[in-house]
C-alpha cells in the first residue's frame, strides 16, 4: 500500500529519495519549480542534464516521459526530471499528464527510492487548471511502486484542489 500525503511547501525542502522536478524537454532549466531546483541543488544537476542532452537525450526529454539525475545539494537522492503537457483548450492531454506521474514512479523505482515528492506538474507556466491536474495525478500515483508519494503543493489554492480531489 503506498502512503499518499498532501503539505502545504516548497518541494526543494523536502527530506525523500526522489523530487520530481517539473521540467521542459530541453532539461537546461527555466523558472518555477525547475529554478528552484536548480537554484537550491547547484550546478551538479545542470551539469548531470547537460550530459544527458550530450547522450540518449539529444533531442531533448519527450512530454510525458522522465529521466533520473542526481540531486545536488538537495536534501533529496536524486531529482527525477519529467515534461509535463502544456494544457490544450481544443485537445485533451490527460494521459499524457498521467505518464509524468508514472514514468517518474517507474525510474524512482528502478533507482530503488522508497519516497517521491511531486510538485502539481503542469498547473504553474504550463496553465492546466489544477482540480483537473489534481485528479489525474492522484488517480496516477494510486497503485505506486514505492511506499510514500507526497504531492507538495506551493499555495493553498493548490492544497485545496488536491484535497478536494482526493476526498
Ligand atoms: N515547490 C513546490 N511547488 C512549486 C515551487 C516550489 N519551490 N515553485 C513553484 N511551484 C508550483 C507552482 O506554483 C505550480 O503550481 O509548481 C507548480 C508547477 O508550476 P511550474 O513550475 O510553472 O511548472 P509547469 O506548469 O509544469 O511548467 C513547466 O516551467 O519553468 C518552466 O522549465 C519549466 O518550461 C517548464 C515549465
Amino acid at each position: 500500500m503506498t502512503t499518499i500525503e498532501l503539505v502545504l511547501g516548497d518541494i526543494t525542502e523536502q527530506h525523500v529519495d526522489v523530487v520530481v522536478n517539473a521540467a521542459n524537454s530541453s532539461l537546461l532549466g527555466g523558472s518555477g519549480v525547475d529554478g528552484a531546483i536548480h537554484r537550491r541543488g547547484g550546478p551538479e544537476i545542470l551539469a548531470a542534464c547537460r550530459e544527458l542532452r550530450a547522450g540518449h537525450y539529444g533531442g531533448g526529454l519527450p512530454t510525458g516521459q522522465a529521466v533520473a539525475t542526481t540531486a545536488g545539494r538537495l536534501p533529496a537522492r536524486w531529482v527525477v526530471h519529467t515534461v509535463g503537457p502544456v494544457w490544450s483548450d481544443t485537445e485533451d492531454r490527460s494521459q499524457l499528464l498521467a505518464d509524468c506521474h508514472l514514468n517518474s514512479l517507474r525510474v524512482a523505482a528502478e533507482l530503488g527510492a522508497a519516497s517521491v515528492a511531486f510538485p502539481a506538474i503542469s498547473t504553474g507556466i504550463y496553465r492546466w487548471p489544477v482540480a483537473s491536474a489534481a485528479r489525474i495525478a492522484l488517480a496516477a500515483v494510486r497503485d505506486a511502486p514505492v511506499e510514500l508519494v507526497r504531492f507538495v503543493l506551493f499555495s493553498q489554492e493548490t492544497y485545496d484542489a488536491y484535497e478536494r480531489a482526493r476526498s
